[in-house]
């Protein structure tokens, strides 16, 4: 594609003029939008650069291993793996306020950026993989007056104190946009072809609040679903798939016995740029075959319903 060659270039020129000799910590989320600012940024000042990917115990299943094996594998690219677990869940005990935890975590991860750049020696500037949706959900609602629907942390959920300066080669493009690019720069199609994961991970799947035990169940119940969703051919069609698991519990019968367990909630939508959305209309049986399996699968959960909300006026993730 003749314009994402074009823009490759332009931004290359452009992070080698804001960044200089100065050094740059890239924040990788295990999301495409950070991998493509990563392996753009690279390109331009290379070993100026270094890649962090924070482990912090709200990630889906597996999904450390799969990043940090990408980067290492593919990219000649320093990358820290950073294992901060403990601190997160910490943090989140006892928050169960939306916009609380988005802050809790994103400063977090601001803590965990400096502590980095101290290690390297000092690092002037923060790489992130911001979009342009990401700027305007963050700052206001669309046509309306101006109120935060959500502090993304990539750009609302930071802290006012900061030492290092943004670097955000990817504030002006869109999703599609972004995936074109990551084409471009040569990033694997199973890369560029991943739904988003919100960088607050699953602390948004779990509304209210959080535990390692909800997490552990949480867990289990996605990958059931996108593997069913991978196996009907469908993982393409969708923007975005996932489970939430309710803070409710629901009598069931299993056996001949009682059940009292958590409610799964799925998800899935089609959209262009995340700023719209619609309810992805699978068959029936598709649904029955997916709320079997977690049920009869995932010890915890004893109901399964499907989301069927399209966004506006629901939003994508539930918190
Ligand atoms: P919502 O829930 O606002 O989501 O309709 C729109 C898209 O943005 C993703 N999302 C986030 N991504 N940090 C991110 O990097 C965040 O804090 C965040 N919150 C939501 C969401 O998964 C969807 O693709």
């Amino acid at each position: 594609d003749w314009t994402m060659k074009a823009f490759r270039e332009e931004a290359i020129e452009r992070v080698r003029a804001q960044v200089g000799k100065g050094r740059v910590i890239c924040g990788l989320s295990g999301g495409v939008d950070s991998a493509v600012a990563a392996v753009l940024i690279h390109e331009a000042i290379g070993d100026q650069l270094t890649c962090v990917f924070v482990d912090h115990g709200l990630l889906r299943a597996a999904e450390a291993e799969q990043v940090v094996t990408l980067f290492r594998d593919s990219y000649n690219i320093p990358l820290v793996h950073v294992q901060a677990q403990e601190l997160f869940i910490g943090a989140l005990e006892g928050v169960s306020d939306p916009e609380v935890k988005r802050k809790t975590i994103g400063k977090l991860f601001i803590d965990v950026f400096d502590e980095e750049a101290k290690k390297i020696g000092g690092a002037e500037f923060l790489a992130q993989g911001t979009l342009y949706p990401d700027v305007i959900e963050s700052v206001s609602f669309t046509g309306g007056p101006s109120v935060t629907i959500k502090s993304h942390h990539n750009v609302g959920g930071l802290p006012e104190r900061m030492n290092m300066k943004l670097v955000e080669p990817l504030r002006e493009l869109f999703k599609d946009e972004v995936r074109v690019l990551g084409r471009e720069l040569g990033l694997p199609e199973a890369f560029v072809g991943r739904h988003p994961f919100p960088g607050p991970g699953l602390a948004i799947r779990v509304p209210g609040e959080i535990t390692r035990e909800k997490l552990d169940i949480l867990r289990k119940a996605d990958t059931i679903y996108l593997d069913e969703i991978r196996k009907a051919g469908l993982y393409d069609k969708i923007w975005q798939a996932f489970a939430v698991l309710l803070p409710v519990k629901t009598v069931g019968v299993m056996g001949d016995g009682r059940t009292y367990d958590h409610v799964c909630a799925l998800r899935a939508v089609t959209s262009v740029d995340g700023m719209t959305a619609d309810f992805y209309p699978f068959d029936m049986a598709f649904l029955g075959r997916v709320a079997t399996r977690i049920i009869n699968e995932v010890k915890g959960i004893n109901r399964v319903t499907y989301d069927i909300t399209s966004k506006p006026p629901g939003t994508i993730e539930w918190e």
